[in-house]
């Protein structure tokens, strides 16, 4: 049942109420929107979290902040959070697989939902959502800050001006470095049954790009995917004797090249090591592991319903981190890289932040001149995405946003159900319908009805 209207802005002061379950190192972006930025639209009213540890340290940070301290719930007292604290808006931030969870409750119990992504990490949960969505009518709106980042914007601006016509085909490869492609096979992500693997929680975002520069929705999928890096094998091939089960006991640790000092980092210390008591979770884990289950190598093709193909790959033990994609249009070709510069969660390094000199991006006409485009740059974490992205959230009155980058549950369904069909492809090898997964999809705003194939104009002819 829809909430009142009453409910979306809090009476006595015009600021919205947020909740926040999940108060890992994520959820700190929008603890300190709130409260230290969006002061004036916004305030926390309640926090939550299945950790007692990370909930006291959340309710620190809003001390530091300078704002009242929230009250802390225990994740089974969810509920009584939602009762107690009467939130309009409840963010979602804990580890993946709980969010439809959490997402469904808040929408049941009358509140909007922001959701961390992915939205969810199987078919079943994504049906889940959607049910849930169209049983409240209530708002669930995914963070996918990657679009916010402005040189993704700008190839969707270069996109939409048609100058590279229509795009009949990408190549997307997206690679993942040594420090922060590991950490996935560290933390709760390397096993499949929180996160989806990489192909979900990872993939997510650059599924939603293409999905969203294309305008269109993903149709097929066949995929390929191994792991043959974070291996037990490749721990002896480095020379090492383990695997060992985590770095904090580590060893080998002067060996390691892969080792990491939770103690020797105020805020990872603060937000894992000694939380550990409380739940037994190490973000640490080794990475070598063999009861790790994600792949770290995939390989994804991808049909659209306006006959766009997708060719992409992620690589989780790369050189270096960014990706190159390419649009292949009837009037030319538009290619694009950033190199990013190295992030670790719950450190103090930049988040997906741009190397200097790190973004190219260059329009190829079919029979003329290629151009570089100079870069629209923003400051700030996820390549100034996360900033944008918050403002969009908290400001009120914000004119219309023409590349409609603020994503809802169609969005969200559309970009993770590309991943979870890939990891159907990995068990199965065969194609797999995203109809398969959730039949009768809704088609986001992004995603008009295909075209009918417009007229061209005749490439100039060659000498
Ligand atoms: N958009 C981005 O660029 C971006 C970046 C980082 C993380 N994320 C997303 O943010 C979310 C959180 O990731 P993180 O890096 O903060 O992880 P984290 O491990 O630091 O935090 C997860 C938190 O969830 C809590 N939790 C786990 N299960 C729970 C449950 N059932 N009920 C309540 N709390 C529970 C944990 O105790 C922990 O505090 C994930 O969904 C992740 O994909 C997005």
């Amino acid at each position: 049942m829809p909430a009142s209207p009453s409910r979306s802005v809090s009476p006595a002061s015009g600021r919205r109420r947020y909740a926040i379950v999940g108060t890992g190192s994520r959820h700190e972006l929008y603890q300190d929107g709130i409260e230290k930025t969006h002061t004036a639209s916004a305030q926390l009213v309640g926090i939550c979290d299945s950790n007692p540890g990370r909930l006291e340290v959340a309710r620190q940070r809003s001390r530091v902040n300078g704002a009242p301290m929230p009250p802390g719930y225990p994740a089974a007292d969810f509920g009584r959070m939602l009762a107690e604290a009467k939130p309009d808006v409840v963010i979602v931030t804990t580890t993946d697989a709980a969010h439809h969870d959490y997402i469904v409750r808040a929408m049941d119990a009358g509140c909007d939902v922001i959701t961390e992504k992915p939205m969810t990490t199987d078919a079943d949960k994504c049906r889940q959502i959607l049910d849930a969505q169209r049983r409240t009518g209530r708002r669930c709106r995914v963070t996918f800050n990657y679009r916010y980042s402005p040189p993704r914007s700008q190839v969707k601006d270069i996109l939409m001006s048609g100058e590279i016509g229509e795009v009949l085909s990408v190549d997307f490869h997206w690679l993942l470095n040594t420090h922060h492609g590991a950490d996935y096979f560290r933390r709760w992500h390397s096993h499949k049954k929180n996160s989806g693997g990489l192909m979900v929680h990872k993939s997510t975002h650059h599924f939603d790009l293409v999905n969203w520069w294309l305008g269109a929705m993903p149709v097929t999928v066949m995929a390929t995917g191994k792991r043959e890096f974070y291996t037990p094998q490749m721990a002896h091939r480095l020379g090492l004797q383990g695997p060992h089960d985590r770095c904090h006991t580590c060893p080998e640790s002067r060996q390691c090249g892969f080792f990491m000092d939770l103690a020797a980092s105020p805020s990872l210390k603060a937000l894992y090591l000694d939380c550990e008591k409380h739940d037994g979770y190490f973000r640490d884990r080794c990475v070598f592991r063999p009861d790790i289950d994600i792949e770290d190598t995939m390989n994804v093709m991808v049909g659209y319903d306006n006959g766009a193909t997708l060719s992409y790959s992620l690589n989780a033990f790369n050189a270096w981190e960014g990706y190159t994609v390419a649009f292949n249009g009837t009037k030319g070709r538009l290619e694009h890289t950033i190199v990013e510069s190295v992030y670790v969660n719950g450190t103090e390094s930049v988040q997906g932040g741009i190397a200097a000199d790190g973004v190219s991006t260059r329009v190829i006409p079919l029979r003329s001149e290629a151009r570089d485009v100079v870069p629209w740059t923003a400051e700030g974490d996820h390549g100034g995405g996360d900033r944008l992205m918050l403002e969009d959230i908290f400001l009120p009155e914000l004119p219309a946003d023409k590349y409609l980058r603020a994503a809802d549950e169609r969005a969200g369904a559309c970009s993770i159900l590309v991943g979870i069909a890939a990891n159907r492809c990995f068990e199965t090898g065969r194609s797999v319908k995203i109809s398969e997964l959730v039949p009768g999809l809704a088609r986001p705003d992004y995603a008009p009805m295909p075209p009918r194939d417009a007229p061209l104009p005749m490439p100039t002819r060659s000498v």
